[in-house]
């Protein structure tokens, strides 16, 4: 949720930045702007809608040519997405600049401070009160990391905000609370960006800040202070990937890339974590034997897609492992009395690691001493640091708004997880757990042969295009990934869709059918036959009132074939493994269904990647 870039350097500091945007513009794109420093003056420019209206204005009228830069790319939280609240914002002496990720909770009496002040206050931001607070810190000369210290004592809420000061021009201030912030350490230049993607073309050696922390960023150095100005500890890391992961690579879309990923992203997921002998080490959980043997009872909590891949690990868990599992949405999580203990294991399931959300949901677990393990794809990322231990998921970067590569990957990780707590406590013999693991081994291949045949869906997917609901429907595994599958159409093609657990149909969603209403069902695997043949029956039922039936099965499934408009068939897999090779031909319909509407199904309307406000 916004993207944050600063720049200090011997390079021309807005090409850099406008080009870190552009890297970070999934995080929010609602408007953009940037500011630079030069010959004393600090020069801004912003644009309401998506970053190539900003390129434009500058290509229009460009900016004097510095070396220190920053730029925001915007996801509206206070007022309006227009030029006037995009950011940076100035004080009342065009001699500060601010950008800002995040929430100030306390900005309208902060705004009525200033304004009683005599400040004039030009937009409808909590942003804008920093610039102006920042302004009196600095009167008469002064220190703009000292004053961005003093300044966040008084903040209340969320944030990340870069500064730059005339007074100080070799100088960009960064501070951070909850909002993510990187360090991007260059020779002769340094970075700050809300992710590495931002600088990855430049730099792979990177800081990961704490919470409430001051940077100080200069051509020669980087300082850290926490917000009483002591020095503070930091982690410095390399990142593994390079430039190329974070480009598009010949397809037209992040996602359409990020979709045909997937096999190797599962396959690097098992990778290291599968012995030779078969047996699964992850140590990354640091939990001992003993600790994981003395869990009663597991929570996941989760947001969006994380989500669904949270409630899948509901039931691997329980299966295998044998221990309670409850699945709960993180926003909801906190609000109420969950029963949590030190033998309480909660898992907390985010790509970016920095929805707040599901920050909020750990630090409530962590104050009622449960142990907390994250499942993360970004390295140097908020969760990982708030959890006790934290198994990464090896997808790379994800662009795309919508997740899809992530979700497989997460699954990945909940099956290990299950598998090993099922190895260590024992609640399946060593052959059973060994049998499963290299099962999961050959899923990238299934996987890839699910990508192989995925033409007669992007057909499927145009002839939809017209219509304006589409149902989805599962049972056991398959009713998180119908839920999954409806969520892909609601943010990438703006259409309602719903998923519901078939058995729930005739309670009420089954008056929802009518003609011609196109129903996609996902089919267990036959060897599930009281599941398969439960839901073979409910597809008959929609099928009796009108439904078009889109039915997802195993190949070679010939009960479903009377009963299916559409049939797509998928390799056989055990029951619990099968949301990796269901899930992919719902990603492929709903990004076709999407692009035939004419969407931008990278950047979806009204979404950002990282949700950073709760
Ligand atoms: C946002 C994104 C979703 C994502 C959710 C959780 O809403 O638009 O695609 O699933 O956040 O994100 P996380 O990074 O925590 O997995």
């Amino acid at each position: 949720m916004c993207g944050i870039v600063g720049y200090v350097g011997g390079r021309p500091a807005l090409e850099v930045v406008v080009e870190g945007l552009a890297r970070l513009e999934y995080r929010g794109y609602d408007s953009a702007g940037v500011a630079v420093l030069a010959d004393g003056t600090l020069a801004t420019a912003k644009r309401a809608g998506k970053l190539v209206n900003l390129r434009d204005a500058l290509a229009e009228e460009p900016p004097p040519a510095g070396t220190i830069g920053m730029g925001h790319t915007r996801w509206a939280t206070h007022g309006p997405p227009n030029d006037r609240n995009a950011h940076p914002h100035v004080d009342c002496t065009g001699t500060v600049a601010v950008i800002h990720n995040g929430i100030i909770e306390n900005f309208s009496a902060l705004r009525g401070e200033l304004e009683e002040a005599g400040h004039k206050l030009g937009s409808d931001t909590d942003t804008e009160a920093v610039a102006h607070l920042l302004e009196d810190e600095l009167k008469g000369g002064g220190d703009l990391a000292a004053a961005m210290r003093r300044v966040c004592g008084r903040l209340e809420g969320a944030f990340t905000l870069v500064a730059m000061h005339t007074g100080d021009p070799d100088l960009v201030v960064g501070a951070r609370r909850n909002s993510p912030l990187v360090v991007g350490v260059g020779d002769g230049e340094n970075f700050l960006a809300s992710d590495v993607s931002a600088f990855i073309e430049h730099t792979r050696d990177a800081i990961e800040l704490g919470q409430d922390q001051v940077v100080e960023l200069r051509p020669g150095g980087v300082t850290v202070t926490d917000f009483e100005g002591r020095p503070a500890e930091v982690t410095e890391y390399h990142v593994d990937w390079d430039v190329s992961a974070a480009e598009k690579g010949g397809y037209d879309y992040f996602m359409l890339k990020e979709i045909a990923e997937q096999p190797r992203a599962v396959a690097d997921t098992l990778l290291g974590r599968i012995g030779a002998d078969g047996r699964l080490t992850l140590d990354e959980m640091r939990m001992s034997d003993r600790e994981l043997r003395e869990v009663d009872k597991i929570i996941i909590v989760a947001c969006g897609t994380s989500y669904h891949a949270g409630l899948i690990a509901k039931y691997a868990i329980e299966h295998w492992a044998g221990l309670p599992c409850e699945v709960e949405l993180a926003s909801e999580f906190r609000y109420r009395d969950a029963i949590l203990s030190p033998t309480t294991l909660v898992i907390a399931i985010s790509q970016s690691g920095e929805t707040m959300d599901a920050l909020m949901a750990v630090r409530h677990a962590r104050e009622q001493k449960a142990k907390l393990l994250g499942i993360c794809n970004v390295n140097g990322s908020t969760l990982p640091r708030e959890c006790d231990g934290v198994l990464y998921t090896h997808a790379g970067p994800e662009i795309a708004v919508a997740s899809t590569k992530a979700f497989l990957t997460q699954l990945v990780a909940v099956y290990l997880i299950a598998l090993y707590i099922a190895q260590v406590r024992g609640t399946k013999w060593g052959d059973e757990v060994f049998a499963m693991v290299q099962l999961l081994e050959r899923m990238p291949e299934k996987v890839e042969k699910v990508l192989e045949t995925m033409e007669p869906v992007r057909e499927l997917a145009r002839s939809l295009a017209g219509e304006r609901c589409v149902l989805f429907l599962g049972r056991h595994v398959g009713f998180p990934v119908a839920l999954e599958g409806a969520l892909k159409l609601k943010e990438l093609a703006y259409m309602h869709a719903e998923g519901f657990a078939a058995g729930e149909l005739k309670h009420g969603p089954i008056a929802l059918i009518e003609p011609g209403l196109p129903v996609v069902v996902v089919v267990p695997p036959r060897a599930r036959a009281v599941l398969h043949d439960k839901i073979v029956s409910n597809i008959q039922e929609i099928r009796a009132r009108g439904a078009r039936t889109i039915v997802i099965a195993e190949e070679g499934d010939a009960s479903v074939e009377p009963y299916a408009d559409t049939l797509i068939g998928v390799p056989a897999v055990p029951t619990l493994l099968q949301p990796l090779v269901t899930t992919v031909p719902l990603q492929v319909f709903a990004c076709e269904l999407a692009t035939a509407k004419g969407h931008d199904v990278d950047q979806p309307r009204n979404l950002a990647k990282s949700v950073t406000v709760e």
